[in-house]
């Protein structure tokens, strides 16, 4: 059974399981002394690419609040979000206190479910500039991938991924200062401002660094747009494309 601690670290709401009216999770108040004979264990949800330290603030407020039911479960499931392959994740701590909290309740199987962990830092989406436009000194590199089709979390938390070359800035105005616009039919399909160290041209790469663990599970082909290839790039500079999509995947779904 899903519970909310009323307790997490995540800022933005669009990714705050804990926000209020959540839809996750029934709070401590809710509960019955004594569980329905069904209800072996307890899942909580609650961190976002969070670190072992998060983790460890948020334990003491999921035993203060659950605790007391876990004498009546077999086990308790810690979710997702737990960045454990980012290079300053702090996996000893980790380590130590999954071994305490052992201790304290050796009865309880630990269960974490990362996602984001295996993934992590494992491939850019490399798009291309097809065209500069500019409208009312707003001058925009329009790429052949989509915000809202590929990466919808730009547009929604806005999350602000690193861009090879460039950097996100507050200014509208600036040398080499471009928005960033897809090619859906989304009006505001586009990401700005984005700071390049170069005039941008026609045919070059703009590399979104770190993409792959969102877009692959992501991407939709809204009004027809493809999802992007997905290749390996060999150690020997060979780039080899492992699938490709196209119109007929997006046909293929609806006909
Ligand atoms: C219940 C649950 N578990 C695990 C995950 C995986 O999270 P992450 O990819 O951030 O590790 C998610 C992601 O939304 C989730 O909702």
């Amino acid at each position: 059974m899903r519970v909310n601690p009323e307790y997490s670290e995540v800022e933005t709401l669009l990714y705050n399981p804990c926000a209020p009216g959540t839809r996750f999770g029934i709070s401590a108040d809710h509960l019955p002394e004594q569980l329905p004979a069904d209800i072996e264990g307890f899942h909580c949800h609650c961190h976002c690419e969070s670190g072992a330290d998060v983790f460890q603030r948020t334990l003491v407020h999921i035993e203060e609040k659950f605790s007391r039911w876990f004498p009546q479960l077999k086990w308790i499931n810690f979710g997702g979000g737990h960045l454990m392959t980012r290079k300053d994740y702090d996996v000893d701590l980790l380590i130590s206190m999954m071994q305490q909290f052992h201790q304290r309740y050796p009865w309880l199987k630990v269960i974490l479910e990362p996602g984001s962990a295996f993934a992590w830092q494992t491939g850019p989406l490399v798009s291309h500039v097809v065209d500069v436009v500019e409208d009312q000194g707003i001058r925009t590199a329009i790429l052949d991938v989509s915000f809202t089709c590929h990466m919808p979390d730009c547009l929604e938390m806005p999350y602000y991924p690193d861009v090879r070359h460039a950097e996100h800035v507050e200014e509208q105005n600036g040398q080499y200062l471009y928005r960033l616009g897809g090619n859906s039919c989304l009006s505001g399909d586009f990401m700005s401002s984005w700071q390049f160290d170069h005039e941008l041209q026609v045919g070059e790469e703009v590399i979104f660094e770190d993409m792959i663990h969102y877009t692959t599970v992501k991407t939709n082909t809204f009004n027809g747009i493809s999802h992007p290839a997905i290749g390996m790039l060999h150690e020997d500079g060979k780039l080899e494309i492992l699938k490709r999509f196209g119109y007929e995947d997006y046909r293929n779904r609806m006909d």
